[in-house]
């Protein structure tokens, strides 16, 4: 991101977690630890303090609490403000946005608790303007498509950036190489037309003269997990209501970590267990129904966050 332009936080690189440390303790403020290599989405850590980093990169670099993913460590200025993904299809050298959506990380209500693979997602995401929509294609998405061109490495595929918006500002948190789970759900509800055309113009390096038709309604998408997650949890609990829930308009729900037991009959087989999905006029019609959905649906210790779309409702006053 530095070498292309692409606002970012402020960041070191390090091998030597003396050296890290010390460089926390020389700036102060608050800290995102990161454990450079794959640790299950569980290695980044928010530290509100020097302090709290230094033993965040003494956990991932001495302890490697992920164990070789702390090698390497990214220590990163923590950035203020409400988080949005943009999504896009690229063929190597353009690139067609999907609408902005927003995730939410954290296992509580409140966003409160540790961080998990994600507890659900609403599309659009208010948070990004058109205005600054316009900002992170020409400053984020642009910039990394001919970064990566320019090095010999085109990219093909879809390219996700997870972003950080404060007002009009607007900086880069990461790249994902895919959909978003559960970004996904909302914004394919939304997409009016087949998505197979847009994967081969990524994967044959032509992605056509138009850009993909979005509805210009809204999708909420509400994880259903085991209780316990993301730490440890039961399987093979049966579930109950699926039909039920599918049966309100609008609604869609998605098998994530699920199994058939041998009579046939759903059960949990993971810690995200559901996507339940709904489609609505505005975010607010979309939640009750996605809301509607789950309270339909039984398991035994089943688990889900109950303010998903929360903020987009607080920024809109439920008229999106
Ligand atoms: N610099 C930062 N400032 C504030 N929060 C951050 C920062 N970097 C990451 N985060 C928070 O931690 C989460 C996970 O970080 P991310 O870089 O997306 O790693 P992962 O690969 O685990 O998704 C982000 O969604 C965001 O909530
Ligand atoms: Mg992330």
């Amino acid at each position: 991101m530095r070498a292309a332009g692409i606002p970012t936080a402020e960041f070191g690189v390090f091998r030597d977690p003396g050296e890290a440390k010390c460089f926390v303790r020389a700036r102060g403020g608050a800290w995102a630890v990161k454990a450079d290599g794959l640790a299950a989405g569980k290695g980044v850590v928010l530290c509100p303090d020097p302090a709290h980093a230094e033993a965040a990169i003494a956990e991932v670099m001495e302890r490697r609490a992920f164990g070789p993913a702390g090698e390497v460590c990214v220590v990163e200025e923590f950035l203020e403000g409400e988080e949005a993904s943009l999504l896009a299809f690229v063929d190597g050298e353009r690139a067609f946005l999907l609408p902005a959506a927003q995730d939410h990380k954290a296992v509580g209500e409140g966003d409160t608790g540790p961080n998990t693979g994600g507890m659900g997602a609403y599309s659009p995401a208010p948070v990004l303007t058109p205005a600054l929509e316009e900002t992170a294609m020409e400053t984020v998405i642009l910039p990394a498509v001919r970064a990566m061109a320019e090095r010999g490495r085109r990219y093909q595929g879809i390219l996700y950036a997870g972003l950080m918006v404060q007002g009009e500002d607007l900086k880069a948190l990461e790249f994902n190489c895919r959909f978003g789970d559960p970004e996904c759900q909302p914004l394919l509800m939304r997409m009016e037309e087949d998505l197979l055309p847009y994967l081969m113009g990524c994967a044959t390096g032509n992605l056509g003269a138009r850009p993909p038709r979005f509805d210009g309604n809204a999708a909420v998408c509400v994880v259903m997990a085991a209780g316990g997650y993301p730490g440890a949890y039961r399987k093979g609990d049966r579930i109950h209501g699926l039909d039920e829930a599918a049966a309100i308009e609008g609604v869609k729900v998605f098998h994530a970590g699920t199994a058939l037991d041998k009579d046939g009959h759903p059960v949990t087989a993971g810690g995200r267990v559901l996507g339940v999905a709904a489609r609505g006029e505005i975010i607010k019609q979309a939640i009750g129904r996605a809301y509607a959905a789950c309270g339909r649906i039984h398991w035994e210790g089943a688990y889900y966050r109950l303010d998903i779309g929360a903020k987009a409702l607080r920024r809109t006053g439920g008229r999106m």
